[in-house]
């Protein structure tokens, strides 16, 4: 870290979980990382950790109490929040979860929690009946819809000897996570101090899969993840945008700053994105069922002991073709993707002219390639003014690449 960079100051809440241990751990790796760590433990908490383990690993004092006229006079509670640059709890219980998605404030941490505008991190470990709980997991919703973050629970071996969802994160793994949030706000800090690409620009994304229901019980999917759709919202957030994500089923927590409108079948996903219009910039990286089932079963379709079902197909709305085709509020940058398993380029160049969109983004996601569910994705961005082929990047890395672009060609667009 350059001489005269600031640490970044990492607020712990450890609450009351055999977990706890696990935060020791996590202390020293910030720590040789060279964050300032300033540790809240919970009364609970301390029934599992000692404010001495945890004050000799962070090299700084342990706050507990609300109400301790000496730390209230040393740095008052709303002080505290206001220095760090992220919130993390680890670990976070089942009663902070449901302490913090009802806005309680009646201890420390929990007023720490609501003192505070920076974003919060939480590690959620408890027993796997505990997690799954529907109390529990309707707080866990509530939390993600307010902009928490989540990394975990893991699913495996239990303290209790059971086995499930709900084991806290490793602490390598919560270590991880803290810097992928703190590098995003500062490519934020950055874009806002200087070139926000896409300030003042609304954004409106796709991702994930559609859902396209057969009967009450089951559906057409694929294999979609939605990790590029999502990269790209948040690169576009980074660059200054106003972004709607209109995403699919995925297992991916919403991003903050990114309004999230969650949908299931095609014709949802196309209502959605058009209650969302006008918007400046469109990107389509959902993978979008081309067709659905044309039925009603408003019931559970049964063997009869004949031959199977014959499903009908119906085509569905081309979301994309259908904006990019807008006499009135057509955004002023269409994009859209074009998923190929085979003649990448022949196959793309084509569905550019077809759906009348301004770029495509060719993704060759034959199965060898791994791109669907993966981490990696080659692109080849082919427009009017030419092709441009990127090596195989990292998906943020190559949302953020794509945003840049789409930056640049907006403001051709706009005459900046
Ligand atoms: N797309 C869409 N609505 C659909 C189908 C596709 O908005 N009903 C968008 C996707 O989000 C993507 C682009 O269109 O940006 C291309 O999707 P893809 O599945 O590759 O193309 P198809 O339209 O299905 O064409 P083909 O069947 O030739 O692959």
């Amino acid at each position: 870290m350059p001489v005269n960079e600031k640490k970044p100051l990492i607020l712990l809440i450890v609450g009351g979980g055999i977990a706890a241990y696990k935060s020791l751990e996590l202390i020293r790796l910030l720590r040789g990382a060279e964050f300032e760590v300033r540790v809240v433990l919970t009364k609970a908490g301390a029934q599992f950790v000692t404010p001495l383990s945890l004050a000799s690993l962070a090299g700084n004092k342990v706050y507990e109490d609300l109400f301790s006229l000496t730390d209230e006079t040393e740095m008052g509670h709303i002080e505290l929040s206001r220095q760090a640059d992220l919130l993390v709890i680890a670990p976070a219980t089942a009663d902070f979860l449901a302490k913090a998605a009802q806005g309680l404030a009646n201890d420390l941490a929990s007023t720490l929690l609501l003192a505070s505008d920076k974003s919060v991190l939480a590690a959620p470990a408890m027993n796997w009946r505990m997690w799954l709980h529907p109390a529990t997991q309707r707080n866990f919703e509530r939390l993600r819809s307010d902009g928490m973050l989540f990394i975990g629970p893991n699913h495996g071996a239990m303290a209790c000897g059971e086995f499930g969802p709900g084991r806290m994160a490793e602490p390598e793994e919560i270590f991880a996570a803290i810097n992928a949030v703190l590098h995003g706000q500062k490519r934020l800090a950055k874009d806002l101090a200087g070139r926000e690409s896409l300030a003042g620009k609304k954004v409106v994304v796709t991702a994930g899969p559609t859902f396209e229901p057969i009967d009450p019980v089951r559906y057409i999917a694929n294999r979609s993840s939605g990790k590029q759709g999502y990269a790209i919202a948040a690169a576009a957030r980074d660059a200054g945008a106003k972004v709607v994500l209109v995403s699919g089923p995925v297992a991916l927590p919403p991003l903050a700053g990114v309004e999230l409108v969650r949908v299931e079948t095609a014709r949802d996903m196309a209502a959605a994105v058009e209650a969302a219009l006008p918007c400046d910039v469109f990107i389509a990286a959902a993978a979008v069922a081309d067709w659905r089932v044309d039925s009603d079963f408003d019931q559970k379709i049964k063997k009869n002991g004949d031959s199977p079902p014959a499903l009908k197909l119906v085509e569905n709305p081309d979301i994309l073709a259908t904006v990019a085709r807008r006499s009135k509020n057509r955004p002023s940058l269409v994009v859209g993707f074009a998923a190929e398993t085979e003649k990448l380029l022949e196959h793309a160049r084509k569905k550019l002219a077809r759906k009348g969109c301004d770029m495509i983004v060719a993704n060759d996601i034959s199965p060898e390639k791994g791109v669907m569910g993966g981490d990696q994705n080659t692109l080849v961005l082919i427009s009017a003014q030419g092709e441009v082929a990127w090596p195989k990047l990292g998906k943020d890395e190559a949302a953020r690449r794509l945003v840049e672009h789409i930056g640049e060609l907006v403001s051709k667009i706009g005459g900046g």
